[in-house]
This record gives C-alpha cells, structure tokens and sequence, in this order.
C-alpha cells in the first residue's frame, strides 16, 4: 500500500476557473465547421436540378467529397416571383420554380443523399405578399395568413422581395414556420442557410430554430449576412454558423448583375482577417463565425492569384470557418484541386479552434491557435499587392516559450527544432503555415476517445477541448479510462480537466495501471460550463499504461474533459 501510495504524490490542486464562454446552441449539430459547396458564387441567380446535380456528381469524382467537403447548398433562386413577389404554395410556402427543377426539390436531394451529401436548402424571413392576398391557410391549423401578417412592414429580401414580417405573438406565425420546415424536412434538407438575418429579425431566426427542431430532422442552421457583433452571443445560442460581414463575392464580374468570373477579389478576402480579429471569441463546436464562400477551383479565373488562395484557404482554416466552395467544381484545376485537399490544412480548420492576431503592422499579419494536443499553429501573411516582406513572429507571441519543432503545412516539410522566432519573406498576398510542437510538451489524451463504462460523450455544454467530454452515469463505479503512452518509466505530471455543475463533491478513485492510488475530490466549479484543472503526479511505466478515473459514490464523477500528460 506505501509504496503505491508513493507513486502518486499529489502535488498541487489549481483550480482555473476560466471567465465561462457564451453556450453555443445545443441542437448537438456542426460541432465541427461545415465543408462543402454553395451555388451562390459561380451559379448566381440561375440554379437548375441539372447544374446542381453536376455539382454534386463533381464532388464526389473529384475526390473532395471523401476529404469531407459533402454539403451541396442551393442558394437564392430556386423560387418562382411575379409581379407581386413569390408565388406561393397552397399553404402560402414560397412555391419552387418547376422550369429549373421539374423533378422538385425532394427528389434533387434524394439524389445528393444517394452520392452520401448531404442537401442544403434557402430562405429568408417573413411571409410573402402572395400569400396573404390569397389568404392561404396555415397546415394544420384553422389559421390563414391574414391572421399572421403584419402588412405595414416588409422584410430584407434578395430576390421576389414582398416579404411582410410576422406577428409572433399570433400562434399561428409560429405554426407557420413549423410548417415550412416540416415541408424541408420532409424533403431531405440537410442544412439551412436564412438569408437577410439582422438585429431586427431576432423574432424570426427564434422561430425558425424551434421549427427546425420540432421536425426531428439534425439540420444544420447557418445565418446570413453582414450579422451585428452586438448580438453575437444571440446568434451562437440559435444558429450552428453566422455570416460576419456582406458577400466575399465582388459582383464584378462580365455576365449579367456582375456574375461569372472573376467571382471575387483580394479585398473582398483581406477584409475578412479584420472581421475575424473581431468575432474569434464566439467560434466553438457547435457555432462557427462564417467569413463566406471559399474561391478556390478554378485557377487564377476567380480573381485571386495562386499565393492569395492559399492565404485563402490558410485564413479560413486558421479561423475555423465552414468551407463552403462557391466555384464551378465541374472545372476544377489540378494547383487548385490541391489545395482544397491538403489534409493538414482541413486538419486545421476541423480543430475547431479559432486563432487570434498576434501581429498586425501594415502588411503583416499573424495569427496563432493552439490545438488541442498543445501544438500551436501559427500563419504569417503578407497582405499586401506589392513587393516582398518579412513577417517575423516569437513563439512568446504566439504563446509558448522554448525551443519547437516545426513544420510546414503547406509543403508538409519539417524544419527542424526552433528556438525562439520564425520569419519567412513572402510574396505580396503569399502566406506561411507552420504547426510548432514545443519541446516537452504536454500530450492530451481526450475524455471522449477514452474508454468509457458506463457514461457518454457528450457536448451539450461549452468550453470543452475536442469534440466533447464524458458524462459518466451517476452511479458508484462508473468510470472513463486513458491509455497512456510514456516513452520511457519515470514520474509524470497529470492534469485532469473537469466540471461539476453541481455544489457536492464528486470524489474519484485514480488508477494507474490497475492499482487504485489515490481518492480525491472534484468539487462544484460553479456550473457544468465551467471547467477546472485537478494536478497530480504519477509513475508511469515505459510504453502503455492506464489511467481510470472512477466515481466513488451514488453522483458518479465530473464530467471529464481530457488528460494532458507532460
Ligand atoms: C446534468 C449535466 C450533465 C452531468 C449530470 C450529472 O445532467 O447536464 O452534464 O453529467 O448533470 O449530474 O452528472
């Protein structure tokens, strides 16, 4: 019993009680970013089940799909207006244009489902003018548009237009909502993107969260656009991804309304590092900032050169924003193709982690994350059109000290140990990435991939690492158990990460290698968003070893969010 005992020193408890972040919306969807297509770029105002087909069949020739780009997102235009605005279905729905698509929009996502995408679908808030000249009734219900509408105010809207908004406090606006998410859903809507979202429109984007949710289908809820900061904490409440800023589309282009190529430009894509300075706080599983479509595709036609691609991409992936491409995916380019490949770059943007700015002085940019494992990612750009600069970084700013080992994610090359600083010479609109592992580094293992029994993964609360944390039953004896590596035998340090909402203690048993050591307390952190760090000591044997972390009573333990082992 000593010489167990021994093994384990408790060394020090801190408790960190980090400021609690804004709860992301629990509806359990996108807790990762999004990837997939978007027609709103490159086939504008002129969908058609043909072209979106084609897409989707590009998608998965094209090997991107297997890289997780499986989204196909019909956009604007996909509805029918007259001189009223939309013309509308029997219960006052905006009806589908059957010239563009004939087969209906159920059948096009049983299609995109049949590739296994998954089918995104478009809307904007109100009910149209059509509907309530009509009357229409509401499905379901004894209501009809009239009783609903408040015809002395009409909504944003990009299209048809006539749009008036919607009395909430009248059950049938809501019944409304329901319906027309009902009809989504039974179709197969997989994502939902709700255009013309502004600080005026709260009601709307609260009523079509419920209505989603009451179908029972996992739908993706994504606002749109230009969304006021000063509600951000409303928007990650109620949406799985939220629009910061108007179009990354310049409307420059030669065909009708500024469409076609270019789709877009530099400004339109540097403006977007600004904005994500801003809203970086709000990103997290389950809610992502979204700086708009990804121009990447097809050549240098999109209106950006191969370096500001692949700033591009390195900012959105940096930023943990949807990777939503918005070019013609039936002409891909090889360069291109490779870039929206590149695995370490996906890596970064599927951290779902949002990095911040460390350096910001004229040209030069760089931002920093660090992942869950403890690397750090740091990109280094030069913004500018104009000649070559060398952004420099320490790894104090980016948030570490001591020497690292770094390597390239672009090329995928390791560049050997660094001490204290990195600097490269970029061409104007060129971008550095590196991933920097620091020495002795602390190497965490996450609740969720260890073995749990009796308990769950689960993520219905914030400020966790990974994809979630385990909920261990409450009962005595559940428990949630880590394999842990050690390169060699000797003395570690270990941190477990938790949270006990609750005021009683919720004691565990650690064992490391079978042999229980120790019973110590995790007491209330003060609510189960709330994450504290419980420090220990353990002798580790070279190569494998478990640690169990077992509740001793009745409650069961914390919810536990990681080791780290360093
Ligand atoms: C709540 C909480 C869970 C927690 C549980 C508990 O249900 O949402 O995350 O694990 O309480 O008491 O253990």
């Amino acid at each position: 019993m000593r010489a167990v005992f021994a093994a384990l020193a408790l060394t020090a408890t801190c408790l960190t009680v980090p400021a609690a972040p804004a709860a992301a919306s629990d509806n359990g969807l996108s807790i990762r970013p999004a990837m997939g297509w978007s027609s709103w770029s490159f086939v504008r105002r002129w969908p058609d089940e043909t072209k979106m087909k084609a897409q989707a069949d590009a998608l998965v020739s094209s090997g991107l799909a297997d890289k997780g780009y499986v989204y196909v997102n019909l956009d604007d235009f996909y509805q029918k207006c007259d001189s009223n605005g939309f013309v509308v279905d029997n219960y006052g729905r905006w009806a589908v244009d059957s010239a563009k698509f004939p087969s209906g929009i159920k059948a096009l996502a049983d299609y995109v489902h049949a590739k296994g995408l998954k089918f995104g679908f478009y809307v904007t808030p109100g009910i149209a003018k059509n509907a309530v000249t009509a009357n229409k009734p509401i499905e379901g219900t004894s209501y009809h548009a009239k009783d609903i509408a408040d015809t002395s105010q009409t909504h944003k809207n990009y299209n048809c237009k006539n749009m008036y908004r919607l009395n909430y406090s009248h059950p049938g606006a809501q019944a409304f909502i329901n319906s027309w998410a009902d009809q989504m859903a039974s179709w197969g809507v997989d994502y939902l993107k709700i255009d013309g979202v502004d600080a005026s429109t709260v009601a709307d984007v609260e009523a079509w969260d419920k209505a989603l949710r009451q179908t029972g289908r996992p739908i993706n809820f994504a606002l749109s656009n230009n969304l006021p900061i000063a509600q951000a904490t409303t928007w990650k409440r109620l949406a799985n991804s939220w629009r910061t800023q108007g179009d990354v589309e310049c409307y420059c282009g030669s065909g009708p309304n500024g469409s076609g190529y270019p789709l877009t430009d530099w400004s339109h894509v540097v403006s977007r590092f600004n904005s994500a300075a801003s809203w970086q706080q709000y990103a997290g599983p389950g809610g992502w900032n979204d700086y708009d479509s990804l121009q990447i595709g097809n050549g240098d036609q999109v209106g950006l050169t191969a370096d500001q691609r692949r700033s591009h991409m390195t900012h959105w992936a940096m930023a943990a924003s949807p990777l939503l491409l918005g070019t013609d995916l039936t002409a891909l380019t090889s360069v291109d193709l490779a870039m929206l490949k590149n695995d370490r770059l996906i890596a970064v943007n599927q951290d779902g982690v949002a990095a911040q700015r460390v350096v910001n002085s004229g040209v030069n940019q760089v931002w920093r994350k660090r992942e869950a494992n403890g690397d750090y990612v740091i990109a280094l750009y030069n913004t500018g059109t104009s000649g070559n600069s060398t952004v420099s970084v320490t790894w104090a700013q980016a948030g570490f000290t001591g020497p690292a080992a770094v390597t390239n994610l672009w090329s995928g090359a390791s560049e050997g140990t660094i001490a204290s600083s990195y600097s490269a010479t970029l061409r104007p609109g060129e971008t550095r990435l590196i991933r920097a592992r620091p020495a002795g580094a602390a190497t965490r293992y996450e609740a969720e991939n260890a073995t749990i029994s009796q308990g769950a993964a689960e993520s219905n609360h914030s400020g966790f690492s990974g994809t979630g944390f385990v909920n261990a039953d409450n009962v005595t004896g559940s428990y949630v158990e880590f394999t842990v590596n050690a390169a060699e035998a000797g003395s570690r340090t270990v941190t477990i990460r938790y949270a006990n909402g609750t005021s009683v203690n919720r004691p565990m048993t650690v064992a490391v290698n079978g042999a229980a050591v120790q019973t110590r307390d995790f007491p209330g952190t003060g609510d189960w968003d709330t994450w504290a760090d419980a420090t220990l000591t353990v002798s580790l044997n070279a190569g494998a070893n478990t640690v169990r972390l077992t509740g001793t009573t009745a409650n069961g333990g914390p919810n536990v969010d990681y080791l780290d082992v360093s």
